[in-house]
Formats: C-alpha cells, structure tokens, sequence
C-alpha cells in the first residue's frame, strides 16, 4: 500500500488564502453530513430530485474539485480503457474521462441527474459515453469494465452496506482492471472512510495495489487493481 500527499500549486496569492480556502472547503464537506439522512434508494432520489439543479453550481465554487476529479482521471484512465462511472451524478467525471477513454459508461440512481448527465455530454460532444438509471447493486453489465470510477457516491452507503459495494465494483471489472475513486476523507468528515477503512474494504472486496492519494486539503483518491 502507498500514501502519496498532492499539494496545490501555490501561487503567492493562493498561498496567503490557503487557511480560508480550507476553513470554506472543510465547511462544505462537513454540510454532504445530510446524506446521513437518507435511509433509501428512494429517499436519496428524492433529495437529488430538489437538488439536481444546483449541484454543479455548488461545487463550481472549489476549483480544487474538478482539479481532483482531473487528477483522478490522469491517474487511473488510459485511451484504450472502457470505463464505467459509478454514481456519476451530473456526469462532471463522466465527460473528463469520456474525452481520454475508448469508451465510458455512467450510472445513476437518480432519474433528473442522469438527464443533466445526458445533456452534458451531448454539450462536450462526448459520443463514446452511455448514461444509464440504474442502482450500482442492481447494475449487470453485459462486459467487464478496464476501469470502474466512482466520485461521491460511497458515503451515501450506510457503512455497514458498504463492504457490498466495493464488491460490485470488484465484479464490474476484467481480471488486472483498476478501481479509482475520489471523494473526502474520514479524518476530515465522517461520512467519508478514514484511510485504513478505504484500504480495508478494498482488500476484503479483493483489491490489491492498493495506492491513496491525500489531494489538497480534505479530497482523497484512492486507486486499488483486481488481481489478473
Ligand atoms: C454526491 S453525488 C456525486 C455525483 C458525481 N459522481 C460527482 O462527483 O459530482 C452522489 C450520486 O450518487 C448517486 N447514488 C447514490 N447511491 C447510489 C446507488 N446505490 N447506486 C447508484 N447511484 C447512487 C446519487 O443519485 C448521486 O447522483
């Protein structure tokens, strides 16, 4: 296992903002608490049926966060890959990895953030990419995946259900593909997994190789191989 700290560039500017920068991201991440909230499928589906518009709008306002989902996509996307995105939401991960990989495919449980998905990338002009409603455990791909990817969707898994999850991804993907994902930390907030709880679920699904990546200040990548 690998831990490896990703700091921003930091610009004389950014680095006088750097405490406020991280007092506003920490206040942020400590709100997405609310999908402790959300005890069903149906439960979470009708908070993004509110939600879905202002979504985009309320993670455009941290620059650090595409540039995580960026550098997720430098780290575990490859040109020849098939790609499945696991509750790809808006589908902003969706398109950045679409415009590198062979070809991508977006689930979601949520009917109105698919649509926005969809639109997306027709927009980006992302014609490799397939946007499906669909539960990750109700999810039968007809193929395995190169590369599974997954930004924010794990804490909405009650921690007792999430060992099944990372066992999804582990069966959506070929013999020596790779499982990428991205969200915050535990250490941070606790509705995400602490560093020895991520590396934990990955080994028990069947992960190995496993590499974390402490982006900025409260993001986190972690990248994990199934076994040839
Ligand atoms: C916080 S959003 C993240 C969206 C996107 N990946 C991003 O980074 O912006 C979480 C998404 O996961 C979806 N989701 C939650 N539980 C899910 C499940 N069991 N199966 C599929 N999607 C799920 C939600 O509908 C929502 O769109």
């Amino acid at each position: 296992m690998s831990h490896t700290m990703v700091s921003e560039e930091n610009a004389p500017l950014r680095k006088f903002l750097r405490p406020l920068i991280k007092l506003l991201r920490t206040a942020y991440i400590q709100g997405t608490t609310v999908v402790k909230l959300m005890p069903s499928e149906r439960a979470i589906q009708l908070y993004y049926k509110f939600r879905h518009k202002s979504y985009d709008l309320q993670w455009s306002m941290d620059p650090g966060y595409r540039k995580g989902l960026r550098k997720l996509v430098e780290l575990a996307i490859e040109e020849n890959d098939r790609v499945l995105d696991v509750g790809c939401g808006t589908g902003t991960v969706t398109v950045m990895a679409a415009a590198k990989a062979r070809e991508v495919v977006g689930i979601d449980l949520s009917p109105e953030m698919i649509e926005l998905a969809r639109e997306k990338a027709v927009k980006k002009g992302a014609a490799n990419t397939t946007l499906i409603r669909s539960s990750v455990e109700g999810y039968r791909p007809e193929q395995p995946f190169d590369k599974v990817i997954s930004s924010f969707m794990i804490p909405h898994v009650k921690p007792a259900f999430r060992p099944s999850i990372y066992s999804c991804m582990y069966a959506f993907l070929k013999p020596g593909g790779m499982v990428g994902l991205f969200g915050s930390r535990g250490e941070v907030c606790d509705v995400y997994e602490k560093r020895h709880i991520v590396e934990y679920n990955l080994g028990s699904a069947g992960f190995e190789d496993i590499e974390i990546f402490d982006i900025y200040d409260i993001y986190r990548i972690a990248l994990a191989r199934k076994p040839e």
